[in-house]
């Protein structure tokens, strides 16, 4: 039997570590049902998930909105009967400090980054009661424990999702339902990418901007999506049976120092 099989996992995002992780659930036996903004991306993802012979339903949600979320999981429950696990890896990153950071652009990412988590809560966690329990992992940052210059939104919502995860697994510890979450150091993906070509998009050598990031982490490179993938998919699975309102970093060793050579 595979690990995931009959298990329902609903992932916000589509693209980097969401990605990794709709397939490496799909690829343990879990119907997906992922929830991302990006049409082209949200389609490759339907057409790969489905050539894999995955039961997969992708879906075009801007998770920030209640009656988008609540609709995309009663669709998910529709089609798989249910719901076990949910992924929050959905996220938008605008630089600025809080000077140069508009109320707008600060609520966009206050409502995408850690409102959707609530959303996602507040519609999914009822339908895993009815399942009698079930698995949440929030994608947070190392930038929840310290944090760069000029990304004073962004680095708010990743403290704030550490704490809604301690949160969310107090109150649903006796229902069966664990709450975790993962704090990544750079990791190979479009919003790294984006971060690689600088606040104005002109700094176009990615490679080498990779290459900086990744020696600012002890083990000398940047992480894959993939390795934040397996990280999740432990913590959704029932070998994580013990681990519930923790935080898991995945960073090369960046937080372990404290950067003074
Ligand atoms: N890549 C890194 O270096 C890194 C480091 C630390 C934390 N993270 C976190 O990892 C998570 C995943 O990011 P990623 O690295 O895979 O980059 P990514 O840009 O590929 O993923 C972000 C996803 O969020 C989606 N999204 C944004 N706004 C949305 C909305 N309103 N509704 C639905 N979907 C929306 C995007 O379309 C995208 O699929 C994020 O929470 C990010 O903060 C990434």
């Amino acid at each position: 039997m595979l690990e995931f099989e009959d298990k329902v996992a609903l992932i916000t995002g589509t693209t980097g570590i969401a990605l990794a992780t709709a397939r490496r659930l799909a690829s343990g036996g879990a119907s997906i049902v992922a929830c991302g903004i990006v049409e082209k991306a949200n389609a490759a993802l339907q057409a790969e998930l489905n050539r894999s012979g995955a039961k997969a339903l992708v879906l075009t949600v801007d998770v920030s909105v209640p009656d988008q979320v609540r609709s995309a999981v009663a669709a998910g429950v529709d089609r798989f009967g249910g719901l076990d696990v949910i992924v929050n890896s959905a996220a938008v990153h605008p630089y600025g400090t809080a000077t140069s950071t508009d109320f707008d652009t600060w609520n966009k990412a206050m409502s995408v980054n850690i409102g959707s988590i609530y959303l996602t809560a507040h519609f999914g966690i009822p339908e895993m009661i009815r399942r009698g329990g079930g698995a949440i992992v929030n994608v947070a940052s190392v930038q929840g424990f310290a944090c760069q210059e000029n990304v004073a939104a962004y680095a708010t919502t990743k403290g704030a999702i550490h704490t809604l995860t301690r949160s969310l697994a107090l109150d649903y510890a006796r229902s069966g339902i664990r709450v975790n979450s993962v704090s990544p150091g750079s990791i190979r993906t479009p919003i790294l990418e984006k971060a690689a070509r600088g606040e104005n998009g002109t700094d176009a050598d990615v490679e080498a901007a990779y290459k900086r990031f990744g020696e600012a982490h002890p083990l000398g490179r940047i992480g894959e999506p993939e390795e934040v993938a397996e990280l999740i998919a432990f913590l959704c699975s029932s070998k994580a049976g013990f681990c519930t309102g923790a935080d898991y970093k995945i960073d090369g060793g960046l937080t372990a120092g404290i950067g003074v050579k």
